[in-house]
This record gives structure tokens, sequence and C-alpha cells, in this order.
């Protein structure tokens, strides 16, 4: 589904080198863990993936599901199934949640020549998934993410996930500013969304929410570049022995 081969990517502002031959392969209906110290790149990959114009690609490739991604617009991206979210997601004052989250599923299901959700249609689903999430109607009557709690903008990511059924999905540090209660529900709401046809793509600096979305492959990441990729006990390892140990075997 997802086939990222020797990616080389600078910042435009400075020229700085941040991916240096990223190789990276993900196969429909899996979940693959990205684990990494801070600073190697994790959320520079989800923003290229993202399609973010503040990075240049200066080598490599990167193909969805037969596509060149590289040269597909962000809305593209997105009708095409692609689904990031972020490790510090977005405020949009004076959007209304539930505004924002019925655009982008109409403005999607237009983009693919499928009919658009009636107001009573859509409010069934929101309710629905809200429910599942232990979100609050409430909550989605005020504007997108404006002065929620970072637990509570991470949940509202999951539901927007839940609602575009995307094809891959990308989750930058979605345990971050998580409560064990709180981790539950988003680790349930992704492994929910677990499918044949579907792959995941976990980002984390953690094991603790590897405990409860369980990888089926766990790649590290260290200064650019994937140098170790193993199966679930590999996130395990790192837990124990922390990443010099790796980082250093791979240098
Ligand atoms: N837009 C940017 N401008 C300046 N520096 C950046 C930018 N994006 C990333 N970096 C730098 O690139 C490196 C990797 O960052 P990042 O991808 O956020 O790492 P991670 O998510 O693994 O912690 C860091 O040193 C960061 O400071
Ligand atoms: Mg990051």
């Amino acid at each position: 589904m997802l086939e990222i081969k020797n990616l080389h990517a600078r910042i435009v502002e400075d020229g700085t080198e941040i991916l240096r031959g990223l190789n990276l392969s993900v196969k429909a209906g899996e979940v693959a863990a990205i684990m990494g110290p801070n600073g190697s790149g994790k959320s520079t990959l989800s923003y290229i993936l993202a399609g973010k114009d503040d990075y240049e690609i200066t080598e490599g490739s990167i193909t969805y599901n037969g596509q060149n991604l590289l040269e597909m617009e962000i809305h593209e991206r997105a009708a095409a199934g692609l689904f990031l979210a972020f490790q510090y997601p977005l405020e949009i004052p004076g959007v209304p949640t539930m505004n924002f989250l019925r655009t982008a599923m109409n403005s999607q299901r237009k983009f693919r020549g499928e009919k658009e959700l009636t107001t009573p249609e859509f409010i069934k689903l929101v309710k629905a998934e809200a429910a599942k999430l232990k979100i609050d109607m409430n909550m989605l009557k005020r504007p997108l993410n404006v002065g929620f709690p970072g637990g509570e903008k991470k949940r509202a990511e999951i539901l927007q996930m839940a609602l575009l059924e995307p094809k891959l999905c990308i989750l930058d540090e979605t345990d971050s500013g998580l409560d064990i209660d709180a981790l539950k529900v988003v680790s349930e709401g992704v492994n929910a969304l677990r499918s044949p046809d579907r792959a995941v793509v976990v980002i984390t600096h953690y094991q603790r929410l590897l405990d409860h979305i369980i990888p089926d492959s766990v790649h590290v990441l260290s200064k650019g570049q994937i140098i170790k990729s193993g199966d679930k006990s590999l996130a395990l390892e790192l837990e124990k022995k922390g990443y010099a140990d790796i980082i250093e075997a791979a240098a």
C-alpha cells in the first residue's frame, strides 16, 4: 500500500537534510509502528506524507497504492484515503467541529463521485462514532480543537478518522498527552479500524501505546533513516534497553 524508497528530504527554508535515505514498506492490513528518539524525523515523515510544503524531496520516491504520492495534491491524497492525525492537532477558530466533519466527509465523497450525506444521515453516523469514543456531542458544537484539552484533541482526531474511513492512517504521537483511560479509548478506536484493506502507521516515542495497539511490524527511525525493523518484540526491547544500543549497533 505504501512504499517509500531511499527518501531524502530537507527543510526548504534552511536546506537542512532531515530524512537521509529512508526505506519503508507497509502492506494493506498491516499495523506498522515507527519508533525513534526525539528529533529523528518522525513528524517530518508524517508531514511529507500529508503534503506539507515546508520540505523539499531531493531523492527517492513514495508510492501509495501504485500512484506517485509526491505528485498528488493534498486534497487528492485525502480523497484517495490517506489520513493523518497530527502530533499537534490544529485549532480552527470559528468552525464548529460538526461543520468541519461534515464538510470533510462530503467533499471527499463528492471528489470520489459519491452521493453527499444528508443532515440526518450525517448526524446518525457522528452520534454512533462519538459514543464509541466517549465524546460528548456538546463538544462537537464547539470550534474544532479550540480550547480542547490535549486528550480531547486526540479523541477528536480519532473521530475524524473513524468517520472518513481512510485506507492508510498515520498517527503521529497520538499517545502524547493522554491519560491511561483516554489512551484505552483511542487505542480501541484505532483497533476498531483494523481491517485487511486498511493499513495503519503508528508513530510513537514510547512502547506504552503498543501495549494497546499491537503492531505487526516495528521500525526504528534514527537520524532520518530506518535503522532496524522487526516485530512487536523490537518495541519491548527498546523499552528495556533504550535507543542507544540499537543506534550504536547500526552506526
Ligand atoms: N519546518 C522545520 N523547520 C526547522 N526545523 C525543522 C522543521 N521540521 C523539522 N525540523 C527539525 O528536524 C528534526 C526532526 O524533527 P521531527 O521530524 O519533528 O522529529 P521527531 O518527530 O522524530 O521528534 C529536528 O531537529 C527538528 O528541529
Ligand atoms: Mg514528532
